[in-house]
């Protein structure tokens, strides 16, 4: 039979979801189709109820009557509608109950769409939806708890997660009627309460849990133990306490189990542990777990990701370790471990990708096995008490991206540098506070390194000059040398540097004139502000960051002299700008006042005369200026930001005059009063600060993570 055409010309295309559904729903009157008028009905009616159909209407209305031949609509051999697949179709609106009514119905997928409103309890109590994905979308408000009374649901796959859905989870109550269930997925939700105790006891075959990113409370419930068929337990990112229950070793499955960022206390237990033989992601991270890694971790032979940060463990690492041939991701900064490293044989951990180290009490040098990893791509050693020579062995590591080993006691820079230019891909070099007075290397011959973005060799303190092989670093993108010893001029090279945009050789005993070229470098005077800092940027995404990096010049705590060059009027984009303590002298130039962007500007502590150009109360995101101890004169600028300014931005000035100083402006000037000097400021707190109130708080986090990798 021909199924009935609409005279779609005849309809405005403007009509909405409802009028059009209205129409269809009054005009299918084919008593062949084989989906029947209830299932057509359940479906319009469902249509009509959203806000925004994504072209679904018209879809539906092309293919004819047979809702079986409709987009996302499959039916089973009896012609009953057995799946509605309609994730990704840019669906707005409520979810219809009607839905509910489709009685061979076995898989709805509405994922991935902007659905609002509840979830209606008809689809949760089906008495034939397996499977049922609502994730990504903005369902909001509580889970209904199903009736206690409600039978045995045959639902086997449920995802609700990354919506908007709060309060209470349901109770025991609800999953003792899913006994069917394998998976549930209520990650990424706002949901408050206790993980229900119930789950195994009603729905013994619960292979997959994800809990992970709500505001769970109270311990992990000892019953989860009796989820024989349990394969992954993720509850990361809850407020969940207490100890892990001895119990939970009983889910033998169990391969992923991952508890991140929660307040977890107790010890790894050795002998509950090896229960877990089948595990492959352990990531406990972020909780308060103390004691040392028990060596029966040896026996966990399939795991790839180890993970125990920033908790309170200590002790050495078990030799047994290296028995875990899979590991391809380890993770324990930010603990009290200790002893030397070379008790593990990294030889056998051949996958390994990323090994991070950071904040520990190790001592010993880089053990020689960890140069067979040649899969390595991100090593962090830093902040730990390793000392010796880098081996020319490091070489090996080809696959290197990012390499930190500041804050040790690492020794001979030459050789760190020619071991170091053999990795080719390394993008970060992460090396200050080591190499403790040594000679800045300036051996031409140093090349290599044709990947490296940031360069960090700060609070060694190096001697000698800014050696003319960094010019040859024709990609990096940040240099940083603060907090050293370093003589001589600002090289001008430096204008080489075409990708150059975070400049900081603060606190060196840099001579000579600011070169002007400084500020062709294209870089710093480009649009381009947003920086990916290349951190661990290997498969594990979870070490991708993301940062929006501020354009920086701080040439502070030098023994700069000459005059502040006019070209520095170029740089636009910078963010800040800190020159102070040198001995600059001459007029602060007019064309500063180009630099729009600036948070931050510091000249203080120089031998700067002349006025204050009136036209800097237009930068108008300035938020930390300061000009003090100088010899400037005149009237302070009046208006923008300059009515936010303290007085002690503009200490030590006598000849400056204003209404909120002393010194009051006017014909019948009084004579200059001498003001106390300021005390030295850290200028890096008003910069983030400033910085971040720009940004947002994220920023501030992020620039706290970034002082930790530079050390
Ligand atoms: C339904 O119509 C759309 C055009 O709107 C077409 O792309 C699609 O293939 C049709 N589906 C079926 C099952 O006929
Ligand atoms: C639902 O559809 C999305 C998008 O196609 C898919 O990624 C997801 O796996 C589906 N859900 C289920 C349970 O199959
Ligand atoms: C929802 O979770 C289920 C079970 O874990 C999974 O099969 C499905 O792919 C998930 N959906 C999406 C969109 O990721
Ligand atoms: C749960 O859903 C989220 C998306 O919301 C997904 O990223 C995650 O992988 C899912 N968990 C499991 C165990 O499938
Ligand atoms: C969490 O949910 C929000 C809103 O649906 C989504 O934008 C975000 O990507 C989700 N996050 C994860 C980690 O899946
Ligand atoms: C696990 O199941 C067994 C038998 O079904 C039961 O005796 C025990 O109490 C359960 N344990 C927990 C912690 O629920
Ligand atoms: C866990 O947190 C809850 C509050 O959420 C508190 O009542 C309980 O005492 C805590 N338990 C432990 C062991 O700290
Ligand atoms: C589960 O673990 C508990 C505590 O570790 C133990 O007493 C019990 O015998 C184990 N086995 C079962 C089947 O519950
Ligand atoms: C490490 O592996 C070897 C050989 O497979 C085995 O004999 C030994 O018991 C393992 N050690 C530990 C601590 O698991
Ligand atoms: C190293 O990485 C490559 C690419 O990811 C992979 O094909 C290879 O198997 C890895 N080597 C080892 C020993 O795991
Ligand atoms: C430092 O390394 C260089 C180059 O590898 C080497 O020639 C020199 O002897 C080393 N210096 C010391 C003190 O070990
Ligand atoms: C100020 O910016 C303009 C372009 O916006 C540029 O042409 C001019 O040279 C700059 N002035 C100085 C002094 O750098």
């Amino acid at each position: 039979m021909k199924p009935l055409h609409f005279p779609c010309k005849k309809y405005s295309t403007k009509i909405t979801s409802l009028g059009l559904a209205l129409v269809l729903l009054i005009s299918l009157a084919s008593p062949t189709s084989s989906c029947t008028e209830q299932e057509k009905g359940s479906l319009l009616q469902f249509l009509a109820e959203l806000s925004q159909d994504g072209g679904l209407a018209t879809s539906w209305k092309e293919n004819g009557t047979e809702c079986c031949a409709w987009e996302g609509i499959t039916c089973g051999a009896d012609g009953a509608v057995t799946d509605v697949l309609l994730a990704l179709k840019d669906l707005k609106g409520g979810v219809s109950p009607s839905l509910g009514n489709l009685a061979g119905l076995l898989r709805l997928n509405l994922s991935h769409n902007s659905l609002t409103g509840v979830l209606p309890l008809e689809l949760l109590s089906s008495s034939s939806i397996i499977i049922l994905d609502v994730s990504f979308n903005h369902l909001n408000g509580e889970m209904q708890e199903l009736p206690s009374s409600t039978y045995a649901r045959p639902l086997q796959v449920l995802n609700i997660s990354s919506n908007l859905l709060r309060r209470q989870f349901p109770s025991s109550i609800t999953w003792e009627a899913m006994n069917n269930l394998v998976a549930l997925n209520a990650s990424n939700n706002s949901f408050t309460g206790q993980i229900p105790s119930h789950f195994c006891i009603s729905s013994p075959s619960l292979a997959v849990l994800d809990l992970c990113y709500n505001q769970f409370t109270g311990s992990i419930p000892p019953e989860l133990g009796n989820c024989s068929k349990l394969r992954v337990l993720n509850a990361g990112h809850n407020n969940l306490n207490g100890t892990v229950p001895n119990e939970l070793f009983n889910a033998s499955l169990l391969e992923y189990l991952s508890l991140p960022d929660n307040v977890i206390e107790g010890v790894l237990d050795g002998s509950q542990i090896v229960k877990l033989g089948n595990m492959v992601t352990l990531d406990l991270g972020g909780n308060n777990f103390s004691g040392k890694i028990p060596d029966s971790i040896g026996q966990l032979g399939r795991l790839e990701e180890l993970h125990l940060h920033q908790n309170k463990m200590s002790g050495e690492l078990p030799s047994s370790l290296s028995n875990c041939t899979n590991l391809i991701s380890i993770n324990f900064k930010s603990n009290y471990f200790n002893g030397e490293l070379s008790k593990v044989n990294f030889s056998t951990l051949p996958k390994l990708k990323t090994l991070d180290l950071l904040y520990n009490n190790f001592s010993g040098t880089v053990p020689k096995s960890l140069y067979s990893c040649s899969n390595l791509t991100a090593l962090r050693l830093s902040g730990n008490n390793l000392h010796g020579q880098l081996s020319t062995r490091i070489g090996d590591l080809k696959h290197l991206t990012f390499l930190s080993l500041a804050m040790n006691s690492f020794t001979n820079i030459t050789n760190a540098l020619h071991v170091l230019k053999r990795c080719p891909n390394l993008n970060t070099l992460l090396m200050g506070h080591n190499f403790r007075g040594e000679l800045m290397p300036e051996d031409d011959f140093i090349g290599g390194f044709e990947n490296l973005q940031v360069l960090a060799l700060n609070d060694c303190p190096l001697f000698g000059k800014m050696p003319l092989w960094i010019s040859k670093l024709a990609n990096l993108e940040m240099l940083i040398l603060y907090n050293n010893q370093l003589t001589g001029s600002i090289p001008s090279w430096i204008k080489d540097l075409k990708h150059l945009f975070y400049l900081d050789i603060s606190n060196n005993s840099l001579t000579g004139e600011i070169p002007a070229n400084l500020m062709d470098t294209p870089m710093l005077h480009s649009e381009k502000t947003i920086f990916e800092l290349p951190v661990y940027s290997g498969r594990s995404l979870q070490y991708r960051i993301r940062i929006a990096f501020a354009k920086m010049l701080d040439l502070s705590n030098n023994k700069l002299s000459g005059e502040i060059p006019l070209e520095i009027g170029q740089l636009e984009s910078l963010v800040s700008l800190n020159l102070s303590f040198n001995e600059l002298t001459g007029q602060i130039p007019i064309s500063i006042c180009n630099l729009t962007n600036l948070l931050v500007l510091d000249f203080s502590n120089n031998s700067l005369t002349g006025a204050i150009p009136a036209a800097l109360n237009s930068l108008h995101f300035l938020s930390a200026f300061n000009i003090s101890i100088n010899d400037l004169e005149g009237p302070i600028p009046s208006g923008g930001q300059f009515n936010t300014f303290q007085n002690s931005s503009f200490d030590g000035n006598p000849k400056l005059c204003g209404s909120t100083l002393t010194q009051k402006c006017g014909p019948a000037s009084t004579p200059p009063v001498t003001i106390m000097a300021s005390k030295q400021t850290d200028y890096k707190v008003p910069f983030v600060i400033a910085f971040s109130l720009f940004f947002g708080v994220g920023v501030l986090y992020d620039q706290t993570i970034l002082s930790r990798y530079l050390g």
